[in-house]
Order: C-alpha cells, then sequence, then structure tokens
C-alpha cells in the first residue's frame, strides 16, 4: 500500500535551498523504492519570508506547517538581516516555528562514523566510538521567559533582561522524553545544569532527580554546565544520553557536534505532543559558502532520515538514507567540510548525485 505524507519544505537562507535540494531528490528517489509518496510545499521562513513578507515567520506559513505531516527546515539567518529590530530577525522566525508547534522536545544525535574518524579534530583514540544524544528543551528557558526586552533604567542607561525560567511542568515533560530516549539507548542519563549557581537549575535538578524514580532502568546522572562542556571535549565517550534546557542544549550541541568531525553532519528532530514535527540541521545557514556548492547537505539528508524515523515512522525508509550516507563516506566522497587526504572533494551537488547512484544501486 502507498503511504502518502505531504510535507513541508522551509529551504530558508544562505545554502538552506541547496541543501534542501539535494535532500529532496534523495526523498524522491527511496520513495519510489519503498511506495511512499510525498506531496512537497513549500513555504518562506527567516530572511527569504522577510525579503518578500516583511516578517520572518508569515502566519501562512505557520498554517501550512500545521496541516503537514512533517516540516523538513534547512536554515535560516544572513548578514543581510543582522540588524534588524528583533521582531524581524530571521531566529525570531525559527522561535515562533517553534513555540507555535509546541515542539518542546529537540534530539540532537552527534554519533561519530568510523569514516570519519579522521575528520575530527580530536584525537582518534577520543572520539572513536562516540555516540551520544542531546535532548534539548526547546520552547522554554532564557529563549522564552519573560520578563524580557530592552530598558531603560532610571539614570537613562539601557539594560538588556532575559529570564531563564522554568515551570516544574516543563521540567518534568522534557525529563519524560529523556529517560524514554536513554531507556531506548544504553540506559544512561546526564542531567546538565547550573545548580550551584541558578535556582533555575536547583528545580530542575530536583525534578529530574524525582522522575528518574519511575524510571529505576536508567542511571542518572548530574553534571554542571561549564564541567559538562569540559568533559564533552575530554571524555565524551562517558557520555550517552544528555538532558539540558535551551540555552545549555543549544551550546553543548555544538561542542557535541565538532566530536563528529563537522557540524555539517548533524541532523535534528524537534517534536511536540501533537503538531507535526520539525527536522533540521543542526549547523546554520552558513552564508559565507552560500550558492557556491560547496555545502555539505549530509545533516539535511540525516534530518530527512529523522522526519521518516520519527516524524513518519518509516524507520525502513530512514536506514536506506542513512546507510546510503555512510557508503558515499565509505567510497570516499567528502565535502570541504570533511575532507582528509586521499579522499575526493566534491560539491553539494556531486555529493546529491553519489547519494541517488549508491541507492539506486543498493
Ligand atoms: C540552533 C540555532 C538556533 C538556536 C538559532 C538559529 C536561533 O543555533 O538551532 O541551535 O539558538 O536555537
Ligand atoms: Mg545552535
Amino acid at each position: 500500500m502507498t503511504h502518502s505524507y505531504r510535507i513541508t519544505l522551509l529551504p530558508g537562507d544562505g545554502i538552506g535551498p541547496e541543501i534542501m535540494s539535494v535532500t529532496v531528490d534523495v526523498l524522491k528517489v527511496v520513495g519510489q523504492q519503498l511506495d511512499i509518496s510525498f506531496e512537497f510545499n513549500q513555504a518562506l521562513i527567516g530572511g527569504a519570508a522577510i525579503d518578500t513578507t516583511g516578517e520572518p515567520l508569515p502566519a501562512q506559513t505557520l498554517e501550512m506547517c500545521r496541516q503537514s505531516d512533517a516540516v523538513l527546515l534547512a536554515a535560516i539567518g544572513g548578514y543581510k538581516w543582522d540588524n534588524l529590530p528583533r521582531h524581524q530577525r530571521p531566529e525570531t522566525g525559527l522561535l515562533g516555528l517553534r513555540a507555535g508547534l509546541g515542539l518542546f522536545a529537540n534530539l540532537r544525535p552527534a554519533t561519530i562514523l568510523p569514516q570519519l574518524l579522521d575528520a575530527s579534530t580530536l584525537k582518534r583514540e577520543v572520539v572513536e566510538g562516540v555516540d551520544i544524544m542531546v535532548v534539548r528543551e526547546l520552547t522554554g528557558g532564557v529563549y522564552f521567559g519573560q520578563p524580557k526586552g530592552l530598558f531603560t533604567t532610571e539614570t537613562g542607561e539601557k539594560r538588556g533582561v532575559n529570564t531563564m525560567a522554568y515551570t516544574e511542568a516543563e521540567i518534568d515533560r522534557i525529563g519524560r522524553v529523556a529517560f524514554e530516549t536513554a531507556r531506548k539507548r544504553s540506559k544512561k542519563l546526564c542531567s546538565v545544569d547550573k545548580a550551584n549557581v541558578l535556582e533555575v537549575s536547583q528545580l530542575w535538578r530536583d525534578r529530574i532527580t524525582q522522575l528518574a524514580s519511575k524510571y529505576p532502568d536508567v542511571e542518572l546522572s548530574h553534571l554542571y554546565v561549564d564541567n559538562a562542556a569540559m568533559q564533552l571535549l575530554r571524555a565524551p565517550k562517558q557520555f550517552d544520553t544528555i538532558v539540558t534546557g535551551n540555552l545549555f542544549g543549544d551550546i553543548l550541541s555544538d561542542a557535541a557536534a565538532m566530536l563528529t568531525g563537522s557540524i555539517g553532519m548533524l541532523p535534528s528532530a524537534s517534536l511536540g505532543n501533537s503538531n507535526p514535527g520539525v527536522f533540521e540541521p543542526v549547523h546554520g545557514s552558513a552564508p559565507d559558502i552560500a550558492q557556491q556548492d560547496k555545502a555539505n547537505p549530509l545533516a539535511q539528508v540525516l534530518s530527512a532520515a529523522m522526519m521518516l524515523r520519527y516524524g513518519l515512522n518509516q524507520p525502513q525508509a530512514a536506514e536506506s538514507i542513512e546507510q546510503a550516507v555512510l557508503k558515499v563516506l565509505e567510497k570516499g566522497d567528502r565535502t570541504g567540510d570533511i575532507m582528509s587526504p586521499g579522499m575526493k572533494q566534491l560539491g553539494c551537488r556531486g555529493i546529491g548525485e553519489s547519494l541517488i547512484k549508491v541507492l539506486e544501486n543498493a
């Protein structure tokens, strides 16, 4: 039986359109092979939306996302929009999308592929075997807490304010996702906070600790975020699943990404309770290399695999894409960011063609 899905595509800015185009080609081939049909509808977000409509997340885009089975997002942002007022910034569109769809759980896997061991800036023996899942809270914390804004003090001085806040319910729901995730992996969960300084983190630690009694099969540990950053670089293999708040998760997932060689390899899934999920690479829009056919499309392609697995319950199709990525790397095909001696350097489109060839010969 043919399964049919409506996918909203949000290519966004910078390298977004190039990596999206490769990914759509890959999805079409896998769809044909496994009898899955996709109806792709494209919408505007970020700078591209600002240029056309004046706002970074047009209501029409959010509505189209709500009406679809899953959303595939590439990247947003660029120098051109960096000086606009906050409500018109591309990033505000992305945050609006996450909040608008209630996507509170962000899964960011960082797995070192044997084929890329030498692409990491860290020593082989440090990164070999690394397989980490960062579970980042995505719709709360300092990104969304009130009060926020630029205020003027009595002396006329400007004062910038953001508030890091979490309610018990917000901590519990991300905690449950994290424990469930750890349970499906090697049953080790590390919760990261700054409980030695922040009240919000103390609450975080208390709730996660309480929740642990419901998951006796999962081994829970806690780290302060500064130590966690150090441990990630010192001995990353001690980690399996990490759960943390929005800002700490943003930072630690970039650090975890570099263990794998390049942030150009890392996909993510943003999930909520009812709305469709958003699947996007961890990296940004890389405006410095946009439209030069240099971008690594693999994080986007692997985000499509996460979409198939977590959003559409099509694990076989996900597996097929992940295997194709491994085979392309096996052949030695590389973009510049993961290039190493003896390998063959290709552009974004070249990697796309290589993926299709591998899929067609599978
Ligand atoms: C990410 C990005 C975003 C974030 C930006 C672009 C708003 O860095 O997804 O990690 O901070 O969440
Ligand atoms: Mg980030």
